[in-house]
């Protein structure tokens, strides 16, 4: 029996002005994508833009639904709008902003685990890691170099066959 340790690193930045120039537009894309998600249920509001090895952006917000799963988080609607339109492209960064009408939200929003498992899957489909930058509606901001920062020990294709 052996007893092992993870780790796993990320980069916090102060505020959003600490951002290179295209990780702050990106960021303010997702941000407008944030004001129209579609979150009448928990108030909770994410955007999510994505950037493409063609310069395209992508953008996603949740969108909920009465009969609750069956709506979908912001990175998900985003990633898979990627996958439909631009199959062969690579995703390169992803910007994530949350923000609730109910409490403030002023720490950085990890991506949820089912889209953390539905990120990895296009990392492996394109074996290329995506950059993930996620804030709340201010504050500081975290950036990881891979989803494999946030998603250690992770389920994938090997495993199938
Ligand atoms: N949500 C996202 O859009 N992304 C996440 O990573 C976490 C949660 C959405 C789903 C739901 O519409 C609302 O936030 C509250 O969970």
């Amino acid at each position: 029996m052996k007893k092992l340790k993870l780790t796993t690193e990320y980069t916090l930045f102060d505020n959003y002005s600490e951002l290179d120039v295209q990780s702050q537009e990106l960021m303010n894309i997702a941000i407008e994508a944030r004001k129209k998600a579609y979150a009448p249920y928990s108030k909770f509001s994410v955007g999510a833009a994505l950037i493409l090895d063609n310069e395209e952006i992508i953008i996603g917000n949740n969108q909920e639904n009465a009969a609750y799963p069956s709506g979908l988080c912001a990175e998900r609607v985003a990633i898979y709008f990627a996958g439909a339109k631009y199959p062969d492209n690579h995703i390169l960064k992803m910007a994530i902003s949350a923000s609730s009408s109910i409490k403030k939200t002023d720490s950085p929003v990890a991506p949820c685990g089912a889209c953390r498992q539905a990120i990895a899957e296009y990392e492996m489909k394109q074996n290329k890691a995506i950059e993930i930058y996620f804030m709340g509606d201010s504050g500081k901001i975290i950036k990881v170099n891979s989803l494999k920062a946030l998603l250690p020990l992770g389920f994938d294709k090997s495993f199938l066959k």
